[in-house]
């Protein structure tokens, strides 16, 4: 659809940018910190681990005063659940809850929004240990750390995300890194794990209504849409199994509160439908978001399965490079975009398509709460980052967006990743994100200097304009 005139942004559009506390924090054992299990997994040899990460623990003050400069509205990061609740459950650990209040107060005197996410991948090691998502005891532990915050922060927090990307979470388990020994669960413990995070959602949704009737909460999916290979309609079936398992079924369930049909006969068929008990559903039912979050990188090209193993691809998948499974989906090449580096897509069209599917199937507003793309961004003679592939590629994607809004799309935030450098989830520094560079090597911290990219200017520029500079206003 083509129009004459593209819609502005809304005056009071949440221009953002976004980190996770694991990836950006450092001070991995400080002040009672708990174990996560990030902190306990195998990571890939000769990448930077997390423990000094890029020490926002320690530089939040000069960092949030960097944000400001940047213009933003609003700051999505999250809490560490191993800094409040050190076993997951058990004592609160003050000093961690005095951390996120300086860092929320802070925040909120430069007028900056915070955007909250109750657990980004960083489950205690002490739950863990008892079994983690696959045990229900976690619904609890989950639902008592939620109450935690909520009642703590309540009053100053207006925007919660629940879980980040339970999707990547069940369906790339290995993203977030090997357990020790090696094995990852099988697909009916993680179909198992998905049942318990959804209760565990739905129960913490309530919650933050009936708590803080002020604050609005959602989940955030790594969402996509998919394209089939060719017109034969065997592909369009493939491509639709897997925009179903991939995200429709995890969305279905947290808008929605019911099993998606496809979802419920994938799992019958393998014998992996989890063990649901009274209650389960109407608690899933029971939370319902006020928006949803999405974090969108890129889209996935889908044929027919061909029903034995060269549907999986020989390069293992990530949250962005489909994997293939026999009887359900083949990953194809798409020569109509670009890749990143590392084999991600790059297509800010898919974005707005993903956009209105997303709304028109809840007809809930939308966040982007990631976006963004990885390089190795390189500190120059000059003492800058000449980052105009991040601008390239985030201008795209704003432009995509005002094209979804002029669909009559409801979105009312973007938050690219990242708001700085982090430590990614398997390359280290030598994948960076951020508007700001953090001046350390994969095992060198030099300086750990903040120093602006091209791409800071470009955005501060994009955000006092509310949209109008930096973009072009192609119709
Ligand atoms: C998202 C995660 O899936 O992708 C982030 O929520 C992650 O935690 C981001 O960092 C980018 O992925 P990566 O693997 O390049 O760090």
């Amino acid at each position: 659809m083509h129009y004459t005139n593209l819609k502005p942004f809304p005056k009071d559009f949440l221009w953002g940018a976004s980190t996770s506390a694991y990836q950006v924090e450092g001070a991995w054992d400080e002040d009672g910190k708990g174990k996560s299990v990030i902190d306990m997994m195998e990571h890939p040899e000769g990448t930077a681990g997390f423990t000094v990460a890029s020490d926002h623990y320690h530089h939040y003050k000069e960092d949030i005063k960097l944000f400001h400069e940047l213009g933003l509205k609003a700051y999505r990061f999250s809490i560490a659940w191993t800094r409040i609740l050190p076993e997951g459950t058990g004592t609160v650990n003050e000093k961690g809850l005095a951390h996120y209040e300086r860092v929320i107060d802070e925040l909120l005197r430069y007028g900056i929004e915070p955007i909250v996410t109750l657990y980004h991948f960083d489950l205690p090691y002490a739950l863990e240990e008892k079994g983690g998502w696959n045990n229900r005891e976690t619904i609890d532990a989950f639902v008592n750390y939620a109450r935690i915050l909520f009642e703590h922060f309540g009053g100053k927090v207006t925007h919660w995300l629940t879980i980040n990307e339970q999707n990547t979470l069940i369906l790339h388990p290995g993203a977030v890194g090997i357990p020790k020994g090696g094995s990852l669960p099988s697909k009916k413990e993680l179909y198992q794990q998905n049942h318990h995070m959804l209760v565990a959602q739905g129960k913490a949704m309530s919650l933050c209504h009936e708590l803080c009737p002020q604050a609005k909460i959602g989940p955030a999916l790594n969402m996509t849409s998919m394209y089939q290979a060719t017109s034969k309609p065997e592909d369009a079936i493939a491509a639709h199994n897997w925009e179903v398992l991939r995200g429709w079924s995890f969305l279905d369930l947290a808008v929605h509160g019911r099993y998606n049909r496809l979802l419920w006969s994938y799992l019958e068929e393998r014998g992996w439908i989890p063990a649901i008990k009274e209650g389960d559903l109407l608690a899933i039912q029971q939370g319902q978001p006020d928006f949803i979050a999405i974090n969108y990188y890129s889209t996935a090209t889908i044929a027919e399965s061909t029903g034995d193993a060269s549907d999986v691809s020989p390069r293992a998948g990530d949250q962005q490079i489909m994997l293939g499974e026999p009887g359900v989906y083949r990953p194809e090449e798409n020569p109509y975009v670009d890749k990143t580096k590392y084999g991600w897509v790059i297509d800010s069209v898919g974005l707005r398509l993903t956009l209105r599917k997303v709304y028109e199937r809840y007809q809930l507003p939308i966040i982007i709460t990631e976006n963004g793309i990885g390089a190795p961004d390189e500190l120059t003679e000059d003492g800058a980052v000449h980052d105009d592939y991040r601008i390239d590629f985030i201008q795209a994607h704003l432009e995509q967006i005002q094209w979804a809004l002029s669909d009559g799309v409801e979105v009312f935030g973007y938050c690219p990743w990242a708001a700085m450098d982090v430590v990614s989830t398997h390359q280290g520094y030598a994948k960076r994100y951020g508007f700001i560079y953090v001046n350390r090597g994969e095992f060198d911290l030099k300086d750990m200097s903040r120093i602006k990219k091209d791409s800071f200017y470009w955005y501060q520029r994009v955000i006092a304009s509310n949209g109008n500079e930096g973009l072009s206003q192609r119709t």
